[in-house]
This record gives structure tokens, sequence and C-alpha cells, in this order.
């Protein structure tokens, strides 16, 4: 059976992706802070936060040991600027840059050693914004996105593959802003997920509308 690794799957995308790898036959470990609802004899659930010192050591064999053929990136994290608590913007960099970057340091060694995986990262449209209203988020997303397109461009060539897929705004409890266009389902993004998974693309920016949006916001956005 195939086997996944899910980082940030007690909630959004996350656990719906989780819940359609389960009911498609695959093996999936979960990683989050709180411990999982599922309850499948094919899922294993790890209690781990990424910003905590020993994540590395926490998810490095995944409990019961071996290499994963996918890891999901889908912790994220984001707060409006508030400027007396710049904490929460370096949070969202901690949570959502270096936790997939630690993430990618446990598993990719071992896919480039097999010479076959693939390393899914949730990075966002926001990824091409200056905005006054997120910028922890935007930052993280930004070098998030960099930092997979890099990455899979240095591990093609040992038969793995890494994606970066930019969502726009889907329906989760992080999409709190009241204006939301093109905003799509949870089942909507797995779908997309579900492509991914199968296609293996280096990038994908979802839906084309907001993609269009958000490069015209990043014109008006610049200094
Ligand atoms: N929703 C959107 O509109 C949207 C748009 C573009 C991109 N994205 C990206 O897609 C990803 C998933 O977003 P979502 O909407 O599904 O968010 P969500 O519903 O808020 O779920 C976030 C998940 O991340 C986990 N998480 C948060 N902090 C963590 C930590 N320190 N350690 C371990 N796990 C942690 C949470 O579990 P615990 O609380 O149990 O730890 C939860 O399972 C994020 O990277 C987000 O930036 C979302």
């Amino acid at each position: 059976m195939p086997r996944a690794l899910i980082v940030g799957n007690t909630d959004g995308i996350g656990l719906a992706l989780t819940r359609r790898l389960l009911d498609t036959g695959w093996d999936v470990v979960g990683v989050s802070r709180r411990p999982s609802e599922l309850d499948s004899p094919a899922y294993e659930h790890v209690v781990a936060d990424v910003t905590a010192a020993d994540y590395a050591r926490q998810i490095g064999n995944f409990g019961t040991g071996g290499t994963v053929d996918l890891a999901v990136y889908a912790a994220g994290i984001g707060e409006p600027l508030d400027l007396a608590n710049l904490g929460e913007q370096t949070d969202a960099i901690r949570v959502n840059l270096l936790g997939a970057a630690l993430t990618a340091d446990a598993v990719l060694p071992a896919m480039v050693e097999a010479g076959r995986g693939h390393f899914v990262g949730l990075s966002s449209l926001a990824d091409i914004l200056v905005t006054p209203d997120a910028p922890g988020y935007a930052a993280s997303k930004a070098g998030l996105t960099s930092y997979l397109l890099s990455l899979g461009k240095a591990v093609r060539k040992h038969g793995v593959a890494v994606t970066a897929v930019r969502f726009g705004f889907v329906d989760t409890k992080m999409a709190k802003s009241p204006v939301a266009p093109f905003k799509i389902s949870v089942d909507e993004a797995v779908d997309v997920l579900v492509r991914v998974i199968a296609n293996k693309p280096s990038l994908i920016s979802y839906p084309r509308k907001m993609a269009l949006a958000a490069r015209a916001l990043r014109t008006f956005s610049r200094p």
C-alpha cells in the first residue's frame, strides 16, 4: 500500500486530504499538535508541534519506521498584523516556512536514496503579495514557494518530485477574511491535490481567476 505523511491534518485541507487518501487505499501518518479524530487501521497519528525543538526527531521515523511515498506539508497559521505583537508574524514564518523545511529535511534524503517519492507543500497565492495586513504569512509563503521550486529542481534527477501548491481562498477556519473572492470548497481543494499527487507538477496555482487577481494585486501592492 502506498504510504503518506501529512503534517497539519486535524483540520481543514490536511484533514480532508487524509480522509480521501484513506478512502482510496493509502496508509497515512498524520502529524499535528492535537490528537486526531480519525479511527482507521490504516491511520497513525503523531502529536507534535512543528515549532518544537525536537520536532525533527519526533517525525524522524513516523512512529513505525520506513520511508513514505508522499509527504504533504499542510500545517499553517496566519494572523492579521498587530504591531504590538510582531511575535504572531514570526510564528507564521516558523510554522509555515521553517516547519516545512524541517519536514523536507526529515523525508527528502530517504526519498532521494530510494529514487522515488513526492513532497507537496501548501503555499499560497499570497506568496507574491506585499501586504501590511499579514506580512509574516506573505513572507512565509514567498519563502516556501521559492524553497520548494528550488528543491524540486535539485531532486528531480534523483526521481523525486516536489510540488508547490498555491491556493487562493479555501473554505476552512483559516479563510477568516469577510472578503474572499473565488473561494473554493475544501472538497475542491482536495480534488486539486489528488490531481497533483497523480501528475506531480512542480507548481500549481488555483483557482486560475484568483491567480490572475493576485498578479494584478501584486502590481498595485509593490512600492
Ligand atoms: N484556507 C485557505 O484559504 C488557504 C489558502 C491558501 C493556502 N492555504 C494553506 O493551506 C494550509 C492548510 O490550511 P487550512 O486552511 O487547512 O488551515 P486550518 O484549517 O487552520 O488547518 C491547519 C492545520 O495545521 C495544523 N497546525 C497548525 N500549527 C501547527 C503546529 N505548530 N504544529 C503542527 N501542526 C500545526 C493544525 O492542527 P493543530 O491545531 O492540531 O496543530 C491544523 O490541522 C496552510 O499552510 C495554509 O496557509 C490555505
